[in-house]
């Protein structure tokens, strides 16, 4: 074995980032402040470009959720969408397109919906507006004038947040669908700055819905990353 050797962190980081995955049916109970705040202090430490920390982050619970998931839902049924960052399908190549509907074979599959239920899907989707029945939910904004590289270092401060909330045992679910109502967000929470790139639903999974039970798996090593000398 080469230098460096795997170190005990190696093996807690595998357990760590392997271990968290996206939750899609949770239990009521919430997650203690405490264990919140430790969380979202430890997501703080994400790095960013010149340290910049360019992220906001709005945490919705109790009564703020009860109102947030009520004003989705209508803003769904009156078709009152608003992006703070455009979504083009086309913006994913034939690849991720395969993997994309792979995944949705899965999700779906798992559901019992038909490939072919749009209804159901759509269905499915509005329901989901409820955050999976997560008792919280975090939004994520990008301060600045909110482009690519601002975005950049919110994705790393999503990515530390999942994973600091697994290391609390508290399960996730990122949702890029809230993003498509800013604006309702915003008016709720009453916030006027920021371009809302992502919610995060969070809590306590529901151990025994099948959704639950969905497993993603990841394209090999060799056709995402190359190793030159
Ligand atoms: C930026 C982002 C947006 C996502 N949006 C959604 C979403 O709107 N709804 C959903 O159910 N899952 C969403 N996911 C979860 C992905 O489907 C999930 O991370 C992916 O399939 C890999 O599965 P895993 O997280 O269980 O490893 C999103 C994930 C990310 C990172």
């Amino acid at each position: 074995m080469s230098w460096p050797f795997p170190t005990e962190l190696s093996s807690c980081a595998e357990k760590l980032i392997r271990g968290r995955h996206a939750s899609r049916a949770f239990r009521p109970e919430p997650v203690p402040e405490d264990t919140m705040r430790r969380i979202f202090s430890l997501a703080g430490a994400a790095p960013s470009n010149s340290n910049a920390q360019p992220w906001q982050v709005e945490v919705a619970s109790g009564a703020a959720r009860e109102r947030l998931a009520g004003a989705l839902r209508t803003a769904h049924a009156e078709r009152r969408t608003s992006v703070d960052f455009p979504y083009a399908e086309q913006m994913y190549g034939p690849v991720h397109q395969r993997r994309r509907a792979a995944f949705g074979a899965e999700l779906y599959g798992a559901l019992g919906i038909a490939p072919d239920d749009h209804a159901a899907r759509a269905a499915y989707d509005a329901e989901s507006l409820s955050f999976y029945g997560a008792p919280h939910v975090a939004f994520l904004f990008v301060h600045g004038d909110g482009e690519a590289r601002l975005a950049a270092d919110v994705g790393a401060y999503m990515q530390t947040l999942l994973l600091a909330m697994t290391a609390y045992g508290v399960d996730s679910c990122p949702q890029g669908l809230l993003s498509f109502y800013a604006d309702t967000v915003r008016a709720e929470l009453g916030i006027t700055g920021g371009k809302l790139i992502v919610g995060i639903s969070f809590g306590y999974a529901d151990e025994t819905a099948p959704v639950n039970r969905v497993k993603t798996e990841r394209a090999p090593l060799e056709s995402s990353t190359a190793f030159h000398d």
